[in-house]
């Protein structure tokens, strides 16, 4: 299991300038991510998301997170999110382990 408390860190690092996360905030240069464990991909409202990400499918859950952090434009090639991906194992856990606790 990841830690949330060091994930909250990273993401306040490395997602913040584009994601907000806590509810029914505004979508920035990316969508809210408040409850994204469990939606399907790309469907959050209000939000305008590329071709490849609606016709991508998948419920977000541990596994597509961490294979989508590690190398976004490789799980869905054609996303706009414009981030080259988190290398470190250890990171994307706690990461993943503190967008859990968005519900
Ligand atoms: C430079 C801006 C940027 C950064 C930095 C960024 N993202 Fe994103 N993210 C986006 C955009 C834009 C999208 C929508 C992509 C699309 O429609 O193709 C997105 C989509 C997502 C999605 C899919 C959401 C959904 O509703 O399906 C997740 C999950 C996500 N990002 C997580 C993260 C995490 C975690 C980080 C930090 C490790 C991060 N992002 C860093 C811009 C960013």
């Amino acid at each position: 299991m990841g830690d949330p408390t060091r994930g909250k860190t990273l993401f306040l690092r490395m997602c913040v300038m584009c994601h907000t996360y806590n509810k029914d905030e505004r979508h920035k240069i990316g969508p809210n991510l408040f409850g994204v464990v469990g939606r399907t991909c790309g469907t959050t409202s209000g939000f305008n998301y590329t071709e490849p990400m609606k016709k991508k499918g998948v419920v977000w859950d541990e596994k597509n997170l961490n294979e989508y952090l590690e190398f976004p434009r490789q799980f869905i090639p054609g996303t706009k999110m414009v981030f080259n991906g988190i290398k470190k194992a250890e990171d994307r856990q706690d990461i993943i382990a503190f967008l859990l606790t968005l519900k």
